[in-house]
């Protein structure tokens, strides 16, 4: 009876065991994608290593411009149709509307569209449903 005891104990904590350990890699996958890795590198300096923007960001800067807006859901960027976002990225917000100027880097030449692409994955793959469907919505109204 004791033996018994002790074999179903030692297999249940195998199970524990093995299934968590499953659980965390596959945790840890999701996130250390590569958008991941290019928005440290390449956006996080402004933007935030949580997206979380710049302090008040909403108050205009002595310069007259704006500190970089969060990407994740306190801000703008959900509003925004995939191609209005790859746009702003690649050429810069004075592509979508002339003459507005901007401390918001031009990164043609410097990521490649699908890098781009990449790094607005990312950022997508961080928000709450909701803003995930709002913002599919916009851009099935605003093909690429
Ligand atoms: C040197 C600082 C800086 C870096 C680096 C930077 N940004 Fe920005 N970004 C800004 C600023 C400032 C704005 C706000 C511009 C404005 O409204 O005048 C902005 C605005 C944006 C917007 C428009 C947001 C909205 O809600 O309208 C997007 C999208 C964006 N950035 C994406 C990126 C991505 C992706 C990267 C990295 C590949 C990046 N930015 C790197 C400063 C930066």
């Amino acid at each position: 009876m004791r033996s018994l005891l002790f074999a179903l104990l030692i297999i249940s904590g195998l199970v524990t065991a093995t299934g968590y350990g499953f659980l965390v890699s596959a945790r840890s996958g999701g996130t250390e994608t590569p958008g991941r890795a290019l928005y440290v590198t390449n956006c996080a300096g402004c933007h935030g290593v949580s997206l979380e923007g710049q302090p008040d960001w909403m108050k205009r800067l002595p310069s007259g411009r704006l500190p970089a807006p969060p990407h994740d859901e306190t801000g703008h960027t959900w509003h925004h149709s995939d191609k209005q976002l790859f746009t702003i990225v690649k050429s810069g917000l004075s592509s979508i509307a002339p003459g507005y100027e901007s401390d918001m880097p031009v990164f043609e030449g410097v990521l490649s569209d699908e890098q781009i692409t990449e790094v607005l994955d990312y950022i997508k793959s961080t928000w709450p449903d909701r803003a995930r469907a709002y913002q599919a919505d916009r851009s099935k109204a605003d093909p690429m």
